[in-house]
C-alpha cells in the first residue's frame, strides 16, 4: 500500500490512474477536494478495488496517525498542495496552510510511524516539489540544477520552498527516509482550467480571448504530465534517500510560443467555424507581479543516475493534450460548473 496525498488534483490523479496500470500495490488516497480535486479525474478506477479514497485535509493529524496505523504504507507521496501562483498573491493563507503546515502534520505522521517499524528500510516519503522554487533566470544564466539556491518569489513558491526546507530537515534531523522531486511546469490531460495551457484551449473554443501576461516572452519549462509521473516512479524505487532530483525534459518555451503552438493545433483539429485562426483572439494583459522571467530544468542528475527519460516531445505532448481536451468538453463542462460539486457533496453527505 501506498498513500498518495491530492491524488484528485491534476499530477496526483495522474500518477494514481498510472500507478494502478504499472503496479500491483494498492493506492490510499487522501485528498481534501479542494476547488481542485476532482472525482471525475478518478471515474475509471472508482470500482477499483485496489484504490481506496479518503476525503481528508493532510493537516489533520488524528486522521494520519489513522491512515499509517491502519493501512501501513510503504511510501508517501506527497502531491498535496496549493498549486496556482494567481491564488497565492490574491490569498495567500491557504498555501501557509497546506503547504507548510499541511507538509509539517504529515512528516510527523509518517516519522512517528516510521519510528515504530521493525524495519526502517522499508518505508520512504517522496514530496513533490517544484522549480519556481529556484526563483528566476536571465536568458544567459545556465538552468537550475539541485545545487542551484532557493529563491522564491510568490508566497506559492515561498510556501513550496518552506516544506522542501522541512523535507530536508527531517532527513538530517530525524534520519526520516526522504526524497524529493523539484519538476517544472507540466501539461496534458486533467488540468484544471486555470492554468495556461488547458484555460487557452478552453477560452479559444468558447470564442473568449486568449489572456498573456505582459509580453508573453515569459518562459517556462514544459514537461507532458505523463512523463512527471514515470519519473515520480522512478525517483520513488531508485531515489537515494536525502537527495533532491530535478525533472524536466529540456523544453523551454516562451508563453507566445505556447500558446501561438495550441492555437495552431487548434486550428489543425478544430478550425473556427468562421475560418478565421484562434490566434486572432490572444490578447496581452497587464503582467502579473513578481513574475518570474525564465524557469529551465537541468536534468542530468535524474537521467545519469536513475536512466529516467521522458516519452514525449512538446510538439507531441501538446498535440495529445488538446486532442484530450476536444475529447473530454464533459469533462471540462464539469469542472467548471456547479454540477461537479453538487455530486460531490451528494456522495461525501
Ligand atoms: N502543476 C505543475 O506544473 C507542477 C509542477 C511541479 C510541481 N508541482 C507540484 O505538484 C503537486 C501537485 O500539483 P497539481 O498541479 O496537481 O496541483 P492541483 O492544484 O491540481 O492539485 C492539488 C490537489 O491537492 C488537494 N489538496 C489541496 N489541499 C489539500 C489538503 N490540505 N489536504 C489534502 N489534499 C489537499 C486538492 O484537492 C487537489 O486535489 C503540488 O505539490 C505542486 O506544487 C506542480
Amino acid at each position: 500500500m501506498i498513500l498518495v496525498t491530492g491524488g484528485a488534483g491534476f499530477i496526483g490523479s495522474n500518477f494514481v490512474l498510472d500507478w494502478l496500470v504499472q503496479h500491483d500495490e494498492p493506492i490510499v488516497n487522501l485528498d481534501a477536494l479542494t476547488y481542485a480535486g476532482n472525482l471525475n479525474n478518478l471515474r475509471s478506477v472508482e470500482k477499483d478495488p485496489r484504490h481506496i479514497f479518503v476525503h481528508g485535509n493532510i493537516g489533520d493529524a488524528a486522521l494520519l496517525s489513522d491512515l499509517f496505523t491502519r493501512y501501513k504504507p510503504s511510501a508517501v507521496v506527497n502531491f498535496a498542495a496549493e498549486s496556482h501562483v494567481d491564488r497565492s498573491i490574491h490569498g495567500p493563507e491557504d498555501f501557509i496552510q497546506t503547504n507548510i503546515l499541511g507538509t509539517f502534520r504529515l512528516l510527523e505522521a509518517a516519522r512517528a510511524y516510521w519510528t515504530g517499524l521493525e524495519t526502517k528500510s522499508d518505508f520512504r516519503f517522496l514530496h513533490v516539489s517544484t522549480d519556481e522554487v529556484f526563483g528566476t533566470l536571465d536568458a544567459d544564466d545556465p538552468a537550475f540544477n539541485e545545487e542551484t539556491s532557493y529563491r522564491p518569489n510568490s508566497p506559492y513558491s515561498a510556501s513550496k520552498a518552506a516544506s522542501d526546507h522541512l523535507v530536508r530537515a527531517y532527513f538530517h534531523t530525524y534520519g526520516l527516509p526522504v526524497v524529493t522531486t523539484n519538476c517544472s511546469n507540466n501539461y496534458g490531460p486533467l488540468h484544471f482550467p486555470e492554468k495556461l495551457i488547458p484555460l487557452v484551449i478552453h477560452n479559444a473554443l468558447q470564442g473568449r480571448s486568449l489572456p498573456i501576461y505582459g509580453d508573453g516572452l515569459q518562459i517556462r519549462d514544459w514537461l507532458y504530465v505523463k512523463d512527471h509521473c514515470s519519473a515520480i516512479r522512478r525517483v520513488l524505487e531508485a531515489g537515494r534517500l536525502g537527495e533532491t532530483y530535478n525533472i524536466g525534459g529540456w523544453n523551454e518555451r516562451a508563453n507566445l510560443h505556447v500558446v501561438t503552438t495550441l492555437c495552431a493545433v487548434l486550428d489543425e483539429l478544430q478550425p473556427r467555424a468562421d475560418g478565421k485562426k484562434y490566434s486572432e483572439q490572444i490578447a496581452l494583459v497587464t503582467d502579473r507581479p513578481g513574475h518570474d522571467r525564465r524557469y529551465a530544468i537541468d536534468a542530468r542528475k535524474i537521467e545519469a543516475e536513475l536512466g529516467w527519460r521522458p516519452t514525449e516531445t512538446f510538439e507531441s505532448g501538446i498535440r495529445k493534450t488538446v486532442q484530450w481536451y476536444l475529447d473530454n468538453s464533459d469533462w471540462v463542462e464539469n469542472v467548471t460548473s456547479g454540477s461537479y460539486r453538487n455530486w460531490v457533496e451528494k456522495q461525501y453527505a
